[in-house]
C-alpha cells in the first residue's frame, strides 16, 4: 500500500505536516496509554502469581507397612501448609499432616511429611494443601507384612539426549501404568556430572528432573527407591574423590524421599539402605561416596563400599540371614559379572572386596536366597547363577546367584560385563520387572527386561522359586 502524503502549501503547510506526524494524535495517546497500563497490570499480576501458593514437585518413599515420607517443593505464600491424606480418593475425610499446625518448608521450599499410623497393605491419596486448597495429588500403597505378593519396576540410566541430561521419555508413562509397588532407580538420575561441591546446582537438577511431566506423574503416584550411580552423585565414574561429594550427600538427604540413613556423628555420608516388604529383605548399597579410586592396586585396601559401609553391609547381611527371609534382593548397582581383565567399570577391579562378599553370603547361606539386581550398564541382561559365581570355595560350574541388570530408561546403550546366561538386550527405552508372588509357603520371583512399548524383551525372563531350602531357577 502506498503512503499517501497529504497536500503541502507553503511552509507554515510543512511544519503543520510534520507536526502531524511527530505529535501523537489522540487515538494513538489511547494506545499509548493502553499498552502501559497492560504492562503494569502484568507487571503486578505477575508479582501476584509468585505469592500464589503452589507445588513445584511432589513424591513419596520410604514406604512400610505403616507408614511413608512425601516430600514436596512448594512455592508462593502458604497460609496454612499440609498434607491431606485419605484411602478415598475424593478425600472428602482427609486426614492432614501436620494434624495441629501448618507445615514449614525449609529455605528452599522443600518439605517433609513423615505419614505414620497407616493401615498396612492399603492405597493413600494425597494432596499438599492450603487449607482446604488443594494443589497436585499422589498416592502411595503401603506394604503388608508376612506373606505378600507385589510387583517392583527396577531401572537405571535416564538421561534422555547429550545436551538435555535429563529426561521426559514415555518410558516412565509405561511403569506407571503398570502400578508396581515401587519403582527402584538404581542412578543416573540424571548425567549432568556435577563436579563441583555446589549445593544449589544439585537442587536445580533434582527441580528440572521431577517437573520433566512423565517423570513427574510417576513419581506422584508411584513411591521412589533411589539410590545414585556415577552421573548424578559426580563426574562420570565418579568415586570419593568427586568434589561433588558434600554437595550431592546433602542435596540426596534433603530431597529424596528415603529410608534411615546410616549416619556418621550427625552427618550423612554413604546413602545405603535397608527395607522389607512382604517376606523380602531389600538391601541397597552405595557405590560411589566411598569407592576408592580405580586405579589403585586390588586387594584389601581397596573399596567401592567404604570400610564403615562393609561393616554395615556384613550386619545387614547377618541380620537377613538371621531372620530367614524366604528371598533377598541386593542391590548393587554396578555390573557384578565382569570379564577377567576387563576395565569396565563394575566389580572387576575390586575383585579382592568381591570375593569377599562372595564368601560372606556362602558362609551365611545366603548365596542360595539371593537375587542381585543393577543398573550402571545400558542394557538389560539376566544370568541364572552360571557366571556369578567368585566365592574362594566355588569350583568351576558350581552355580551362584541369578542377576538381572536393568537399564536404560532413556540412554544410548552399552554392553559391560557378562557373560549372561539369557543374553543381552542393548537398546534404549528398557527396564526390569520384577514379580513376587507369595502363598506363605512358597515364594515364587519372576524377573524380566521389558522395553518401553510395553513387550517383554525375547528370551529375558527367569522365574526363581524359593522355598525353606533356598532359591531354584526353574529352567
Ligand atoms: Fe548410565
Amino acid at each position: 500500500m502506498l503512503f499517501r502524503a497529504p497536500a503541502v502549501r507553503g511552509y507554515a503547510g510543512l511544519r503543520a505536516w510534520r507536526e502531524e506526524l511527530v505529535k501523537p494524535s489522540w487515538a494513538r495517546r489511547g494506545l499509548r496509554l493502553v499498552g502501559a497500563l497492560a504492562l503494569v497490570l502484568g507487571s503486578w499480576m505477575a508479582a501476584a502469581g509468585q505469592g500464589q501458593p503452589g507445588t513445584v514437585w511432589v513424591w513419596s518413599g520410604a514406604v512400610t507397612s505403616t507408614s511413608a515420607v512425601v516430600k514436596a517443593k512448594v512455592r508462593g505464600v502458604f497460609k496454612d501448609l499440609t498434607l491431606l491424606y485419605d484411602i478415598d480418593r475424593r478425600m472428602q475425610g482427609a486426614r492432614r499432616m501436620p494434624t495441629d499446625s501448618s507445615a514449614r518448608p525449609d529455605d528452599t521450599g522443600v518439605v517433609t511429611f513423615a505419614l505414620d499410623g497407616l493401615t498396612p497393605d492399603t492405597r493413600y491419596y494425597y494432596t499438599v494443601a492450603d487449607g482446604d486448597q488443594r494443589t497436585v495429588t499422589g498416592e502411595v500403597r503401603t506394604f503388608k507384612e508376612g506373606a505378600y505378593s507385589f510387583d517392583f519396576a527396577a531401572g537405571a540410566c535416564g538421561g534422555g539426549s547429550m545436551l538435555s541430561a535429563v529426561s521426559n521419555s514415555t518410558i516412565f508413562t509405561e511403569i506407571e501404568n503398570r502400578r508396581p509397588l515401587f519403582f527402584l532407580h538404581m542412578g543416573d538420575f540424571h548425567y549432568s556430572n556435577i563436579n563441583r561441591n555446589d549445593l544449589p546446582l544439585f537442587r536445580r537438577t533434582y527441580d528440572r528432573v521431577l517437573t520433566q511431566p512423565r517423570q513427574a506423574s510417576l513419581y506422584r503416584h508411584v513411591p521412589i527407591v533411589y539410590v545414585w550411580d556415577d552421573h548424578d552423585f559426580g563426574p562420570n565414574d565418579s568415586d570419593r574423590t568427586s568434589p561433588a561429594r558434600e554437595a550431592a550427600r546433602a542435596a540426596y538427604a534433603q530431597i529424596v524421599p528415603h529410608y534411615p540413613l546410616i549416619l556418621d556423628e550427625g552427618r550423612v555420608t554413604t546413602i545405603q539402605q535397608e527395607f522389607t516388604v512382604g517376606r523380602v529383605r531389600f538391601i541397597v548399597t552405595d557405590l560411589r561416596s566411598e569407592r576408592d579410586p580405580v586405579g589403585q592396586p586390588d586387594g584389601p585396601g581397596k573399596s567401592m563400599l567404604g570400610a564403615r559401609q562393609r561393616e554395615w553391609l556384613d550386619a545387614a547381611l547377618t541380620r537377613a540371614a538371621a531372620e530367614k527371609w524366604p528371598l533377598v534382593v541386593w542391590v548393587s548397582t554396578v555390573p557384578w559379572i565382569t570379564r577377567t581383565g576387563s576395565k569396565e567399570d563394575g566389580w572387576e577391579l575390586y575383585s579382592w572386596e568381591r570375593r569377599w562378599l562372595a564368601d560372606r553370603l556362602e558362609a551365611l547361606g545366603l548365596a542360595r536366597r539371593l537375587l542381585v539386581v543393577a543398573g550402571d550398564a545400558h542394557m538389560v541382561a539376566i544370568d541364572d547363577g552360571t557366571n556369578s559365581n567368585y566365592a574362594t570355595t566355588a569350583k568351576p560350574g558350581t552355580p551362584g546367584f541369578p542377576v538381572l541388570q536393568a537399564a536404560p530408561l532413556d540412554r544410548s546403550p552399552t554392553v559391560k560385563g557378562g557373560p549372561y546366561s539369557h543374553g543381552v538386550s542393548a537398546e534404549s527405552g528398557q527396564y526390569g520387572w520384577v514379580e513376587v508372588r507369595d502363598d506363605g509357603a512358597e515364594l515364587r520371583v519372576t524377573v524380566a527386561g521389558h522395553d518401553k512399548g510395553g513387550r517383554q524383551l525375547p528370551g529375558l525372563r527367569l522365574q526363581m522359586d524359593c522355598g525353606d531350602g533356598g532359591c531354584a531357577v526353574v529352567r
